[in-house]
């Protein structure tokens, strides 16, 4: 299995591609910023197995080739502030763009659960989500929505993973998800067992063309 992880310098994507590496398969790495990866993975004994490669999702040139052979491409692309921002939606169009190019149609990517208020939100969830998250995080939140819709229409099998408030802490497996429903109180998550989910349910059909919920 050949998988590509793009975010793979911190956070979710350096814990998937660590996760995908012990599980034995070939991983390339793309971020801006590659000296993490390699840091934190050269210790790893499936080190033979990684590929890390300096790419930015907004410049397609810089990163599409490595989709080619890729049996999955994983999106754990992300900012750290809330600027105006078409990292997610250009970006999303731009991998999209090269996995048809290189006729790669498994793609994974993370979006967060406060882009909606949801059913499954306890009431005083829904009113700090409507009332302080998305007001503050608009810019991202209005861009992640842009992305799934570019996702949905992509005739790729994709599963949208949408997160909540993501904390560090080592893998527990101990999580929820739902797709296409709605999970009761979707408050907090591992970025480890997020990408547990995530490199785990790669050939998972039951989550093709899906928007899944996911929580501890
Ligand atoms: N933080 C939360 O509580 C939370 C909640 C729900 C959902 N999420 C979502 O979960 C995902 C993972 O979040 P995280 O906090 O684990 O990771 P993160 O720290 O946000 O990491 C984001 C990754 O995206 C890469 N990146 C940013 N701009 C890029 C570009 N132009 N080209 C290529 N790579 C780029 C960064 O690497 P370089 O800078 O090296 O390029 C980094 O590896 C994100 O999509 C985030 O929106 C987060």
């Amino acid at each position: 299995m050949k998988i590509v992880i793009l975010g793979a310098s911190r956070g979710t994507g350096l814990l998937a591609v660590k996760q995908a590496l012990a599980k034995g398969y070939d991983v390339t790495a793309v971020a801006r910023n590659v000296v993490t990866i390699q840091q934190e993975c050269h210790a790893s004994i499936a080190y033979s197995s990684l590929k890390i490669s300096k790419g930015d999702v907004l410049y397609p040139a810089s990163f599409d080739h490595e989709l080619e052979g890729a049996d999955v491409v994983i999106s754990s692309i992300g900012v750290t502030n809330n600027k105006p921002t078409v990292l997610y939606s250009m970006g999303m169009i731009n991998i999209i763009h090269a996995m048809h190019k290189y006729n790669v149609s498994r793609l994974i990517c993370v979006s967060g659960i406060g882009v909606e208020v949801t059913p499954g939100m306890p009431f005083i969830m829904k009113l700090a989500t409507k009332y302080i998250l998305q007001p503050l995080l608009k810019n991202n939140f209005s861009d992640l929505l842009k992305m799934e819709a570019v996702v949905k229409q992509s005739r790729l099998n994709w599963t949208i993973v949408r997160a909540p408030r993501l904390r560090n802490g080592e893998i527990t497996g101990k999580y929820r998800f739902a797709a296409n429903e709605y999970l009761r109180n979707p408050l907090i998550l591992r970025r480890s067992d997020l990408a547990h989910f995530i490199v785990n349910n790669i050939d998972n059909k039951q989550v093709f063309c899906s928007r899944v919920e996911i929580s501890n």
